[in-house]
């Protein structure tokens, strides 16, 4: 709950609920939407700074129809997750990753971007603002989703004269219908997400858009998702559409590098870290698609997914199978990550912060 100082800080004048949890089935909860109580919201003009939001009400917001989201997709946004601690604490994980990630894309989309400090701690308030609906321990997290848009009218193309920087949140389970058991990927030969020089390397909105064709071409034949290759030689691997990728042979781990057209994701970052720091060689490089065949386990890493096994892909109608149970690998790296996000290890890394 809020204090009244707290809520005074803020402008909040609607009562705050004083329940320590939500009423709401915690088992049913999968990644779709589930209206909380709060989102935090700013403005600034086009060179100008963010100042301090206020909470408001979940709910619609205004938008003029010429504004340049709305036209010409000049929008970015994050994704981070709070966890509750057991004894009631809620703890982010990294959350000032985000805030400089953020403030990379919204220099390459012309945007002014909130600063690392105004960034967290207007993530801070907004979870604190919809503590009750911070999952218990073990049935899930609350899913935070900054948005950074051009809100103001424009007609030629052109940045919008005004910025909107807002949070909403989101209590949320597994990414995957499969839960944690290994999913099925397709690699995609003909759509690509990114191409050099473009925006693949920024959470931009359009690269999300623009994998919806392949994507529910690939789950209307039973896959998961899709696995991209890049757009030149159509050799090596991207990520899969909403998550980085990973591939185990012989205790090496290798995932694609960062090199403008895959996004620099706050977990892969993180898994290379955990990895390495358990005595495994980590390499990222150019990952050729003839890899998969001979690898021993196969995984994916992102805020929404975490670490999700795969069970297969197939490539030009050739299935390559790596087992229907989680690999040795994934399954350590996974309890490593979610331990230390969820406070049931020593945060060693100094990467949790808590509330
Ligand atoms: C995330 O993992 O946070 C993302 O932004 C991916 C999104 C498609 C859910």
């Amino acid at each position: 709950m809020l204090s009244n100082r707290r809520r005074e800080a803020v402008g909040v004048t609607t009562q705050i609920e004083d329940t320590e949890l939500a009423g709401f089935n915690w088992d049913s909860l999968g990644f779709g939407l589930v209206q909380t109580d709060y989102m935090y919201i700013t403005k600034c003009a086009q060179n100008g700074t963010f100042s301090e939001g206020e909470l408001q009400r979940f709910g619609p917001i205004e938008l003029n129809p010429s504004s340049g989201v709305l036209n010409y997709g000049q929008g970015l946004f994050e994704g981070l997750k709070a966890y509750r601690k057991d004894g009631g604490s809620i703890l982010l994980f990294r959350p000032e990753e985000n805030a400089l990630r953020m403030m990379m894309g919204a220099e390459r989309m012309c945007m002014p971007s909130p600063t690392v400090k105004q960034f967290v701690n207007a993530v801070k308030l907004t979870v604190l603002a919809n503590k009750r609906w911070v999952p218990p321990t073990g049935k899930g997290s609350l899913y935070i989703r900054p948005l950074l848009m051009g809100s103001g009218a424009v007609l030629g193309l052109a940045p919008a004269p005004e910025y909107t920087f807002l949070i909403f949140v989101s209590p949320v389970g597994n990414y995957f219908k499969e839960g944690l058991a290994p999913i099925n990927l397709i690699v995609e030969n003909d759509f690509h997400r990114a191409t050099p020089g473009g925006t693949g390397g920024i959470k931009t909105i359009g690269n999300y858009a623009s994998v919806l064709k392949a994507q529910s071409i690939a789950k209307a034949k039973g896959y998961s998702d899709v696995l991209y290759l890049d757009s030149v030689s159509k050799k090596y691997l991207e990520e899969v559409s909403s998550c980085n990728v990973f591939v185990v042979k012989d205790k090496v781990i290798s995932t694609p590098a960062i090199k403008g057209t895959i996004l620099p994701g706050i977990t892969r970052k993180s898994i290379i870290d955990v990895a390495r720091s358990r005595g495994f060689q980590v390499e990222e490089r150019l990952v050729s698609v003839d890899e998969l065949l001979d690898a021993d386990e196969v995984f994916c890493t992102g805020t929404a997914v975490v670490v999700s096994p795969v069970g297969s892909i197939t490539y030009l109608g050739e299935r390559v199978e790596y087992g229907n149970k989680v690999g040795v690998v994934s399954q350590q790296l996974y309890s490593a990550l979610t331990s230390l996000q969820m406070g049931l290890s020593d945060d060693k890394m100094g990467w949790t912060v808590e509330l």
